[in-house]
């Protein structure tokens, strides 16, 4: 009988947590331990958590009792991510049976869990990145994938109103230049070609060179592009007051860099932009977008919208509307305002549901249109496209447009790891259809 522990790992929220989760399984696998798809079979169950949106953190505790209740006898969990940072101790009052809570920036601490048998670690939630950074380098990274997330910035020092980003991550810091190109060599030698970096202000990046001077996102991104095997560079997400001119104009010259920007505006009303402490006005945006333009005429926006928040009235929420319109967005997700604990804006007056569901049905609505519009562009036309593996029909192989649309595509396998142009023969509401040539 094989006696292989095997380890499941669920990840919620943002793709900070996909990257954590990925380290997180090479320290597993270090250990000796299995992947498993099932958490029913699994030894160590960790669910890595979010915390952006009540919904979100409400569900750290539903899929804790179902896992708890079905899991196999004797399984441990550990809850890691932006809850297990915030409500590490609430965990424990109400989830007495979680072995293990970790947050974000210990989650390095794994390691040191698995090694003794009889560790006494608990609820560990330190800010620490610069240990984490250091240690998780150590793990062989595992991946049989074209693409990979490398987060290169943590934390955030912005504190808008609304976010509890700034508490679950802590304070902005920057990787070293070496430390990331050293990481991206590994990928690449395990066949990766695409690389998304990271940072919940990723543009804020501000990481030091061998010399010890501070270098910003655009000189770290011609950096990666030295790199041969790697072809695609993208970066999320950015914040509007971080667009410096230098990064702008490298839309317009690296020609690695994808077509493509997620730059969240939250709220097209100046009032409300105030209220949210995002430090920059309507205009500003419109003023970082028509540069974007100018050096790359074709790049595709997307953005982050909260609707209802505190005190948005009819006017501020036409406001919104009308930047959406003036605008126009490849997507974009919407999110109804959700108070968090601790957050300033929390204590203000909620605006009636009613209300708040009606402006977010309005404003999909109009996002989705401009979703549709902008595939529909595509009908007919080439596109580039990374193919990164199978499709989900027999014959058919999957990839990313290099404005990160999905595509399937009718076309043979050999052309997986590839950017190849495709003919775009449909549309369907969120993705391409289309044909590789061959
Ligand atoms: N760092 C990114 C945002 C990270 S959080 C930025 O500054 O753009 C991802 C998105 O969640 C945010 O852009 C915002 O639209 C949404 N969000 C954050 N806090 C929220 C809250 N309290 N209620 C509703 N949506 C929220
Ligand atoms: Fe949150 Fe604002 Fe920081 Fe983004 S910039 S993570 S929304 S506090
Ligand atoms: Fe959620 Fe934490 Fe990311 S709160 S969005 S997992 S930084």
């Amino acid at each position: 009988m094989n006696n292989t522990k095997n380890f499941f790992i669920k990840s919620f929220g943002c793709q900070m947590n996909v990257y954590d989760s990925n380290k997180m399984k090479d320290i597993f696998i270090s250990h000796g331990l299995n992947p498993t798809d099932n958490y029913q079979d699994a030894d160590y169950i960790v669910l890595n958590t979010c915390h952006i949106r009540e919904k979100a953190t409400e569900k750290t505790y539903s899929n804790l009792g179902r896992v708890h209740k079905k899991g196999k006898i004797d399984h441990k969990i550990i809850v890691a991510g932006c809850v297990a940072q915030a409500e590490g101790e609430l965990i424990q009052q109400r989830a007495p049976y979680v072995d293990l809570v970790l947050g974000p920036q210990s989650l390095q601490l794994l390691d040191t869990y698995l090694s003794d048998a009889n560790s006494k670690l608990k609820i560990i939630t330190e800010f620490d990145a610069i240990d984490k950074f250091d240690t998780l380098r150590r793990f062989k990274t595992n991946t049989n994938s074209k693409s990979s997330f490398v987060t290169i910035q943590e934390g955030c020092d912005k504190f808008c109103t609304f976010c509890v980003v700034p508490y679950t991550r802590g304070s902005e810091y920057s990787r070293s230049i070496s430390d990331i190109i050293e990481e991206i060599k590994k990928l690449a030698d395990q066949g990766v070609i695409e690389v998304t970096l990271l940072g919940q202000n990723v543009n804020a990046y501000h990481g030091i060179d061998e010399s010890g001077k501070e270098r910003s996102l655009s000189y770290l991104i011609n950096k990666i592009s030295e790199l041969d095997e790697i072809k695609r560079i993208a970066y999320s997400t950015s914040h509007p007051n971080n667009m410096t001119d230098d990064l702008i104009e490298l839309h317009g010259t690296n020609t690695k860099l994808m077509s493509c920007l997620h730059l969240p505006v939250q709220s097209g009303s100046n009032k409300i932009l105030k209220l949210m402490n995002r430090k920059h006005t309507r205009e500003f945006y419109f003023k970082i977008i028509e540069k974007l333009r100018k050096h790359k005429s074709n790049i595709a926006l997307s953005s982050d919208f909260i609707v209802g928040f505190p005190d948005e009235d009819d006017q501020d929420f036409a406001d919104t509307i009308d930047l959406i319109n003036q605008v126009g967005f490849m997507n974009s997700y919407s999110f109804k305002y959700s108070p968090r604990p601790g957050t300033p804006a929390a204590d203000k007056k909620e605006l009636p549901v009613k209300v708040q569901d009606d402006r977010l049905k309005i404003m999909q609505t109009l996002l989705n249109r401009q979703e549709n519009n902008f595939n529909k562009n595509f009908l007919l036309k080439k596109v580039d496209v990374l193919i990164s593996g199978l499709g989900k029909y027999e014959g058919q192989v999957k990839g990313k447009s290099e404005f990160n649309q999905s595509v399937a595509i009718v076309g043979n396998t050999n052309i997986i790891g590839n950017i190849v142009p495709v003919q775009i023969t449909d549309i369907s509401v969120h993705s391409l259809i289309g044909k590789a040539e061959t």
